[in-house]
């Protein structure tokens, strides 16, 4: 089944033409890793097959499901089967860790064991603080561990590791891979450590001047001649 299929995608903000005809498809199991450079419209990527920004144009098909014509029931039914991570936020201010999680538990309705959850995610020494006074990391771990609670088919990251030290990154691809082990779970993630492509991810898309200008496994990139992904984007891509 495939969990996303997009078919020439368009998006325009006024006469900004951020995706001119972008094809995309993810199939269970997958870690699909999205580059490109600043403002080349991988959130705005994310978004649409969030489900939460519209499109102008092309087919979206998210979790078997054409985005087009649905109704809002439909999408809520969509939605609970997505978790995702955006970049680290502010909105839990004066609640404490182990707080948000007892919350997000009963939202999700999960019958998952919170103190389970704080021992695998290591937030024993956090559970009483509160969420603001958290570092970067720590906020990332906090909000991967609340958006695993719901169980999702499809976990969507946008940069989940910029800023992170590579122990807090280590830890954080740990449980990714570790959900898309044991649970057989797709993920569609954005980063700009290109490393990150060639260890974890199953398939890598480049945006560029709005097109999947490759889709490709990291392997296939590195048979072309390349050094390392790294290598690649810098050679694709202009400033
Ligand atoms: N709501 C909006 N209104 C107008 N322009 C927008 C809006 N959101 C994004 N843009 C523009 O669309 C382009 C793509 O933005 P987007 O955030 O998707 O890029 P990105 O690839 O995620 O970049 P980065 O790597 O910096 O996160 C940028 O030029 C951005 O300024
Ligand atoms: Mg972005």
């Amino acid at each position: 089944m495939d969990i996303i299929n997009v078919k020439n995608l368009q998006k325009s903000y006024g006469n900004h033409h951020v995706l001119n005809g972008l094809d995309f498809q993810a199939q269970a199991g997958e870690i699909i890793g999205v580059i490109g450079k600043n403002g080349a419209g991988k959130s705005t990527f994310l978004e649409i097959i969030m489900t939460i920004k519209d499109y102008d144009a092309g087919e979206v098909v998210v979790l078997n499901e054409n985005l087009q014509g649905l109704s809002t029931n439909q999408i809520e039914l969509i939605r609970k089967e997505i978790a995702v991570v955006l970049q680290p936020t502010h909105y839990y201010k004066n609640l404490k860790v182990g707080e948000l999680l007892r919350l997000f538990k009963a939202y999700y309705k999960s019958e998952i064991d919170i103190n389970k959850v704080i021992e695998d995610f290591k937030l024993g020494p956090h559970k009483k603080t509160y969420f603001d006074k958290l570092s970067g990391g720590w906020k990332q771990i906090v909000s991967l561990a609340i958006a695993f609670l719901s169980k999702p088919k499809l976990l969507i990251l946008d940069e989940p590791t910029t800023g992170l030290d590579p122990h807090m990154r280590n830890l954080l691809w740990s449980y990714i891979t570790e959900y898309n082990n044991r649970n057989g779970g797709t993920v569609i993630l954005t980063t700009h450590y290109m490393d990150e492509i060639e260890m974890y991810c199953d398939k890598v898309m480049l945006i560029n001047e709005g097109k999947s200008e490759l889709f490709a496994t990291p392997e296939n990139i590195l048979s072309l001649g390349y050094k390392s992904v790294h290598e690649f984007y810098l050679n694709k891509v202009s400033i």
